[in-house]
């Protein structure tokens, strides 16, 4: 899984996600008086996020189990001279042996483990590498979201040429929806290159994932939408951030 899309990534515009999160993100702690010394991307893809917080003075390391993605990863940290660690590993089992102020997990990267006992693997490792005062940021699509978003097909050209086109199934039983992207990126020749990479996501109610976080130990959960506002009923969401404690 993203062999293929590491090196499209970025060009996809798949960046801007995380990096308006992340925005938002400081919002929010300005708000609650939050100064992380310290921050671990798990899922960190190309790096975009550790980036972002390493160039604003915050010590951030990334974690992602696609060697493509670390590789893209350290290139761009390369390209803006800035020295941050990347791990190659799982989410679900890593172990660094160290903890941090802030770890997030961002672009529905969660969604990807598909059963609820990996979401808790991934959240108990998360809070054994969180310092007493650490706060925990993912987001999710909802099952509202993969129901009616993720059951579909897209053609997508954008300004530079790039086609994609997107055919999304949902299995209403499973929970789960697959989705594959067929991408034809136009270089400089007039010529396209082209790939095609196939992503299953899953989702659960917000009160089965509060159950299993408050399982591990975290007490203080809240959720927000992207703008970090609370929502009363996040499953009528399509997107659904977590804040937890
Ligand atoms: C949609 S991308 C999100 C990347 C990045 N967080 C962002 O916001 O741009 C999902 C990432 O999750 C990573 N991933 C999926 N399963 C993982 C696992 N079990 N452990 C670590 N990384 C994983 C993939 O390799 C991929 O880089």
């Amino acid at each position: 899984m993203y062999e293929k899309i590491a090196k499209f990534y970025d060009r996809l515009g798949w960046s801007k996600f995380p990096l308006k999160l992340w925005d938002q993100m400081k919002v929010y702690f300005k708000k609650e008086s939050f100064n992380p010394s310290s921050h671990l991307d798990i899922a960190c893809g190309t790096g975009v996020l550790s980036i972002k917080a390493a160039s604003e003075g915050i010590r951030s390391e990334g974690l992602d189990f696609s060697i493509d993605m670390i590789n893209i990863a350290k290139e761009n940290a390369k390209s803006k001279n800035l020295d941050i660690t990347y791990y190659h590993a799982d989410m679900r089992s890593f172990n660094l042996n160290k903890k941090y102020a802030l770890i997030t997990c961002t672009y529905d990267a969660i969604n990807h483990l598909l059963t609820i006992d990996e979401w808790k693997q991934t959240f108990s490792r998360v809070k054994a590498h969180l310092n007493d005062n650490g706060i925990f940021i993912f987001d999710c699509n909802t099952p509202k979201a993969l129901k009616e978003r993720w059951n579909c097909i897209h053609v997508d050209k954008d300004n530079e040429g790039n086609y994609m086109i997107q055919k999304a199934i949902h299995y209403e039983k499973k929970g789960i929806s697959t989705a594959s992207f067929t991408v034809f990126t136009k270089e400089e020749n007039g010529l396209y290159d082209g790939f095609e990479e196939t992503f299953t996501e899953i989702s659960f109610p917000s009160s089965q994932v509060i159950d299993i976080l408050r399982e591990v130990g975290f007490s203080n959960i809240t959720i927000t939408d992207t703008n970090f506002n609370r929502l009363d009923n996040p499953d009528e969401e399509y997107r659904n951030v977590y804040i937890c404690k």
